[in-house]
């Protein structure tokens, strides 16, 4: 298999080379710039590696830098942005704070110079900046094959040295041949075959476990969540009824949505405990309002509810989790604060003691995942779900938990997904819920005044969720939803809509 080394320098758009370039057939990779060296990177056999972009200058000794010997090592490199700057300046040349040169956002861009990079680009596009340095003098034996307005070396090479260099990103959509150039550089100058795929990558980890388990048996802890959900159909191929998924229902699921994971999976024909552990979680919740201890009581209680599963199977061989790249490749960055204690099936090793740990899906991103589960014929509606917080409606029903607030939300929650869903069919928000205020107001139905609870809807855009911006809806859309929620709803009074965005405010309100 062809593998591509992205050398993550700490820019923004990192996970998203890994993405396009996995896109075009090519498996990449990312490891951290000071985690390798050229031994590693000659030992794995890159075809090519891809230095990125990154917040820094380099001309800032303490700045993130590889060695030199990676320029030479007959691997063919493409530098770019912060990436094109350092093998500028490994290289010999010279890079300088741009004063009135930077530039960000949609640039036009000039291809000034015959090269394999820009075969399949026009002499004039558009392509995508963010840039405070530029490279000033190119090192010696490169030349210079792209500029802009401001930008006199754009892009530069040294094709007998296979190293290629660009100041724009053209891994974001905004470069109008990004995928073209990328493209150039994988099969044109890397000489990859494209014949790594998402699915074929599915199909060696199933013949990998029902090799390697044999007879054994494996515990899965299935959320209802696209991640477990791929991983619980990936292994129910590999290792069919000795795999076991324990299904812990806290009562705090979307409406029906427990029912709808339960028959998924008995369709399957895999084998599934449904744990209906409701009572349980709402006893423990009452007159507990810190948003944290909610959280910190349905983790607990959610291993409990596993581990007492586990016991019951007996001894296990393996446990089965739904990690997958982005957790891997963050992970492994060190900790970054912790906004809110995100609870996940993750902490369960600890728990409950396993000869091994699976981890099927640990080298795909999340739309390669879908792609899988969609292929594994779960329904749509599961592989393509929103991402749903662990602790469930907990965090969205502000105050104390109980299960009549619960039920309210679920109805609020359902008619506000129809009703967003039907206006915008194909072109849903990234995220978009219903929240339940623990504050009532008055209102009037009749002749009759009410007073009942205030909710809250919530819609989001975001590609990684660590920012959001609150979403456009159209009118039509919210007024529906408010009037349907006010009248099928008894007990919910008026609806407000959310207009923050992340940050300073968070996705979920608790
Ligand atoms: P926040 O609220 O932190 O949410 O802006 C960002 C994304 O993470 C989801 N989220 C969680 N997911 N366990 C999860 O598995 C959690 O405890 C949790 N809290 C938030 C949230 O729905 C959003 O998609």
């Amino acid at each position: 298999m062809d593998k591509i080394l992205v050398l993550d320098f700490g820019g923004q758009y990192n996970m998203l080379i890994a993405r396009r370039v996995r896109e075009q057939g090519v498996y990449a990779e990312i490891k951290q710039y000071d985690r390798v060296t050229p031994a590693g990177i000659r030992a794995e056999g890159y075809r090519g590696v891809i230095l990125t972009g990154g917040p820094n200058s380099v001309y800032d000794p303490a700045s993130p830098r590889c060695g030199r010997e990676i320029l030479d090592m007959g691997i063919p490199v493409l530098g770019i942005c912060y990436g094109a700057q350092l093998l500028s300046f490994l290289a010999g040349g010279r890079v300088s704070p741009a004063d009135n040169a930077g530039e960000y956002g949609k640039t036009a861009l000039t291809v000034s110079g015959e090269s394999v990079l820009f075969r399949e680009v026009p002499p004039e596009s558009v392509c995508w900046m963010s840039h405070r340095d530029y490279i000033s003098a190119p090192p010696e034996g490169f030349r210079v094959t792209a500029r802009t307005a401001v930008c006199p070396c754009a892009a530069l090479e040294c094709p007998d040295r296979q190293i290629y260099g660009v100041q724009f990103h053209p891994e974001v959509t905004h470069t109008e041949y990004g995928r073209e150039i990328l493209a150039a550089f994988l099969f044109g100058v890397c000489r990859c075959s494209g014949d790594w795929s998402a699915l074929d990558y599915a199909g060696r980890e199933i013949e990998k476990y029902a090799r390697e388990l044999k007879g054994r048996k494996a515990l899965l802890a299935l959320s209802g969540g696209v991640d477990s959900s791929v991983c619980a159909a990936i292994m129910h191929r590999a290792i069919g009824p000795d795999l076991t998924c324990v299904f812990v229902d806290h009562g705090l699921m979307r409406k029906n949505e427990g029912d709808f994971v339960e028959e998924t999976f008995r369709n399957m024909g895999a084998n599934l405990i449904r744990v209906n552990a409701g009572e349980v979680f709402f006893a423990r919740l009452r007159g507990v309002t810190d948003p944290e201890a909610k959280r910190k009581i349905i983790g607990e209680e959610f291993i409990r509810a596993f581990e007492a599963q586990a016991a019951r199977i007996g001894r296990v061989h393996a446990l089965v989790q739904g990690t997958i790249y982005p957790d891997v490749i963050e992970s492994g960055k060190g900790a970054s604060a912790v906004i809110k204690s995100h609870h996940n099936v993750g902490g369960l090793p600890d728990a409950v003691s396993f000869d091994r740990i699976i981890e099927p899906l640990r080298d795909l991103f999340k739309d390669e995942v879908r792609a899988v589960g969609e292929e594994l014929g779960l329904p749509k509606e599961l592989v393509w779900r929103q991402p749903f917080p662990g602790p469930g409606l907990a965090v969205r029903i502000l105050g104390e938990v109980t299960p009549e607030k619960a039920a309210l939300l679920q109805d609020a929650d359902a008619i506000f997904r129809e009703e967003v869903a039907a206006a915008l069919p194909g072109r849903e928000p990234s995220q978009y819920f219903a929240v339940l205020t623990d504050s009532r107001s008055v209102g009037v139905m009749g002749d009759s005044r009410t007073y009942g609870y205030i909710a809250a809807l919530r819609a989001v855009a975001t590609d990684d969720f660590m920012t959001a911006e609150w979403c456009r809806l159209p009118y039509e859309a919210l007024e529906k939803a408010s009037s349907r929620i006010t009248n099928e709803v008894p007990g919910i009074s008026r609806v407000v809509y959310d207009i923050s965005s992340k940050p300073p405010a968070t996705v979920e309100w608790e």
